[in-house]
């Protein structure tokens, strides 16, 4: 089924430049559903968790100052009333999509500890890690099945919060990059939302990941990352098989003293 989709509709993607653009429009935790922001609506008056963005529009340069969250960097303001959803560390939070039709492209989940209130908090100045990407899944970069390919054929995308991570709250930031010729280069589809992530009692105090995997938007991205130069229309595209996805590695808990610790523990089984 995904394969035929994508052969159908590869041939117009590669002749038009459909203008198919998309934007998260809520999200769904366990079995529980928090309407998005309406950037068709005006921001006074709504009541969501979804920071305010710009419009369904994408952004095409990642140094861009709207990058962070498609906005300013602010919450819903002044008259609306930002809400935060509350999320267990290990659950999971699915992003639903309106209409979303490009398929070539990974799909990226961060979140950034807000140091107070995420309400008070500028996306700009925050420190995002990654908790989820999804690059090329198999084949090759013109008829193989990418990570936006899920939200065409399912209009989500899920991604789980680690179970590791500190109780506190957060920003969420759902992108999409669809790749689109180099005379344009890749749209960046940003969206992000405000949670406060708790620990199930007797589960430790967690974590937060350490700077290796802590990042800024903009400066995540560079331009000139190989993940943000593909060209899906030369003669060799469908011959390469391998895809870099732009920005830091998935911390999933398990951080580097982890692995020492773990690394020794080994050894003094073995000494034994
Ligand atoms: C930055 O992105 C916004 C949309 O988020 C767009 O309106 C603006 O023109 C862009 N600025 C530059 C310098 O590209
Ligand atoms: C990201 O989430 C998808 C489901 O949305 C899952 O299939 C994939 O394994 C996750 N990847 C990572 C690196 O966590
Ligand atoms: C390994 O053994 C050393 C020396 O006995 C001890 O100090 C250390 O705590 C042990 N580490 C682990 C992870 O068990």
């Amino acid at each position: 089924m995904l394969g035929i989709l994508t052969s159908l509709l590869i041939a117009p993607f590669l002749v038009n430049r459909v203008a198919a653009h998309g934007a998260v429009t809520s999200y769904r935790i366990n079995d529980e559903v928090f309407p998005g922001y309406n950037a068709y609506d005006p921001p006074d008056g709504q009541v969501s968790i979804a920071r305010p963005y710009y419009g369904i529009d994408p952004i095409f340069d990642v140094l861009n100052e709207t990058i962070a969250c498609n906005n300013d960097g602010g919450p819903i303001g002044p008259e609306g009333k930002q809400l935060s959803a509350n999320i267990r560390a290990g659950d999971t939070i699915t992003a639903i999509y309106g209409l979303w039709l490009h398929p070539f492209g990974p799909a990226t989940v961060y979140m950034a500890r807000c140091p107070g209130a995420c309400i008070e908090s500028n996306s700009r100045d925050l420190e995002w890690f990654k908790i989820n990407h999804t690059g090329l899944i198999d084949g090759d970069i013109v008829y193989g099945h990418w990570g936006i390919a899920i939200v065409s054929t399912t209009g989500e995308y899920s991604a789980k919060v680690p179970e590791e991570l500190a109780a506190g709250e957060y920003l969420i930031r759902n992108e999409l990059i669809a790749i689109h010729p180099p005379s344009t280069g890749p749209q960046h589809y940003v969206e992000c939302a405000q949670l406060k992530v708790f620990r199930e009692p007797g589960s430790g105090p967690g974590k937060l990941p350490p700077s290796s995997f802590l990042t800024k938007f903009p400066g995540a991205y560079n331009p000139s990352d190989p993940g943000l130069n593909v060209n899906l229309y030369t003669p060799e595209a469908p011959t390469v098989t391998t895809y870099q996805i732009p920005g830091p590695a998935v911390w999933d808990g398990q951080d580097e003293e982890d692995e020492l610790r773990l690394a020794e523990s080994i050894r003094n089984v073995s000494r034994w």
